[in-house]
């Protein structure tokens, strides 16, 4: 392995030009399975226009490759565990001015398809020697390659997939400071002792206070034991997560690193997410033109094959069919909720098998009111978003969400569950809050189906009974700024914390 020359010193940088290596296993549009790709693409962005020099480190997923601008190979890599060398190659990013690294293994990363799973939804058998080698390139580069002339600063890991890169630094003298996020913390990259053992980790890190958790090893903990800084993407996430009904076994260990761990509420891309300016919805619209929305209801209804009309309650939902996401409550209350048959229902979603099945079974009894459509696909979701009324969200636990601020911003009222980033970007339509104008969805406290419809029931009657009122919720919500600005300072006041903690951790040493 190569290493730096320099023994670069760190000062606590002004944000200005502070070189920052996001470091994210998905990135939209390079690659996306969920939120983690938009953020991994647009909290970089903002970064830089604060004028902090922030690139991203992904695996050379061939759907990446294809799409980066300007590919250079930069250098080649002997790494251990792999037979070939890896390469690393330098580009920017499709839609931003922001320089990407793809770290090229084919063997490990040449796979069409998930990055996580086979074509029959499987886990790869080798995603713990895969992501390893991630993590691996990443701790090389966070040293400072020569052949790269840059060395950051600061290394900012998302998720389990990049855990282990801040383990693997937490000796190295010339590191940088280490950030990391948990975007999910249900997802924690478990492996048993004998991938352990194969994949040739240091056997010091194996320990109660190390990588293993209920004798397994565990990714994400790398992450959260040897960062300097810890966060996830809303404040009540980063509180539900000290509890242990949100923990996943974690609870104690994130209670333990108290002031290091912190909750930074996701931004979204308003450049993406605007109804103003969306080339992909047929009638732009924005909070002073809000009657026009009403033609992207009767184009989603066409799309969907319902009967258009104007009048009719149209809910959206847009996600994965996981546990997490409630989809059970929404497939509970239909039968119930369908009978008044003015109420539709549009989903775009894919996930668990079953209940894809159980999707389709029910858009088949009731063709006129559900309309389903099996995958992801981005055209379809912004059409949700600016034709529904009421977008849901029912998630039993949600770290931020970013579809219920997408609705916001398209005046589709969320009706959300109140967890994680949904209590945090959702105001409540109790009777005071309204008659303050500042509602802006509606909130339900327990996961319970009997609690969802009774929320839906009564965002229904308002949206009946008094349109004028509907109109001024929905459009107090277009008017909320969850533009990535404020989140990205805080991101940079994150960054320098671990500086400073990094420097003094130095001085201690030194001392
Ligand atoms: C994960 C979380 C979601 C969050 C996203 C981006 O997908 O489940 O709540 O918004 O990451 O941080």
């Amino acid at each position: 392995m190569e290493q730096s020359p320099s023994s670069s010193s760190f000062s606590v940088a002004t944000p200005q030009g502070l070189r920052v290596l996001v470091a994210s296993s998905e990135a939209h549009p390079l690659i996306k399975t969920g939120g983690l790709a938009d953020v991994a693409a647009s909290l970089p962005t903002a970064l830089r226009q604060l004028g902090c020099d922030a690139r991203l480190i992904l695996p050379a997923y061939p759907r990446a490759v294809r799409q980066l601008r300007e590919p250079k190979p930069v250098c080649e890599l002997r790494m251990p565990g792999c037979r070939a060398n890896v390469r690393i190659l330098a580009g920017l990013h499709p839609d931003h001015d922001l320089p990407v690294y793809l770290v090229d293994a084919p063997e490990s990363f040449t796979r069409e398809g998930n990055p996580y799973t086979d074509l029959s939804g499987r886990d790869w058998g080798d995603n713990a020697e895969r992501f390893l080698l991630f993590c691996r390139v990443i701790t090389v580069i966070a040293q400072g390659l020569p052949a790269m002339n840059w060395q950051p600063e600061v290394l900012h890991g998302n998720d389990w997939q990049t855990g282990l890169a801040s383990a693997l630094l937490q000796d190295v003298p010339n590191r940088p400071a280490t950030v990391f996020t948990i975007h999910n913390l249900a997802y924690q990259g478990l492996f048993d002792r004998a991938t352990y053992d194969r994949i040739g980790l240091p056997p010091a890190l194996w320990s109660l206070s190390g990588l293993e958790f209920h004798q397994r090893l565990s990714f994400i903990k790398g992450g959260i034991v040897f960062s300097d800084r810890v966060n996830t993407v809303s404040p009540t996430y980063a509180a539900e997560v000290r509890t242990p009904r949100f923990g996943c076994g974690l609870d104690g260990l994130l209670r333990q690193i108290g002031g290091r761990f912190s909750g930074i509420l996701n931004g979204i891309d308003y450049q993406v997410w605007n109804p103003d300016r969306d080339p992909l919805i047929s009638q732009r619209y924005n909070r002073d033109h809000f009657g026009l929305k009403v033609e992207n209801k009767l184009d989603l209804q066409r799309e969907f094959g319902l009967p258009r009309s104007e009048d009719a309650f149209v809910l959206g939902y847009i996600g994965r069919l996981v546990e997490q996401k409630g989809v059970d409550l929404i497939l509970a209350v239909l039968p119930e909720l369908l009978r008044d048959p003015r109420v539709q229902l549009v989903v775009v979603a894919a996930g668990e098998r079953l209940t894809e099945q159980a999707l389709l079974d029910i858009a088949a009894k009731y063709p006129r009111q559900i309309g389903v459509f099996i995958g992801y696909d981005e055209t379809r979701a912004h059409h949700i978003e600016a034709g529904c009324d009421v977008f849901l969200m029912p998630s039993r636990f949600e770290p931020c969400g970013l579809n219920q601020i997408y609705s916001l911003r398209y005046g589709s009222v969320p009706l959300v569950h109140r967890t994680g980033g949904l209590a945090d970007t959702v105001i409540n339509s109790t009777p005071d809050m309204l008659a303050q104008g500042k509602a802006t969805g509606f909130l339900f406290d327990e996961a319970q189906p009997q609690a969802l419809l009774n929320t839906i029931w009564q965002a229904l009657r308002l949206y009946r009974d008094d349109p004028e009122g509907w109109r001024r919720l929905a459009t107090t919500g277009m008017t909320q700024d969850f533009s990535w600005e404020a989140s990205a300072r805080q991101y940079l006041q994150l960054y320098a914390d671990a500086l400073a903690e990094r420097q003094s951790a130095n001085q201690a040493v030194s001392a």
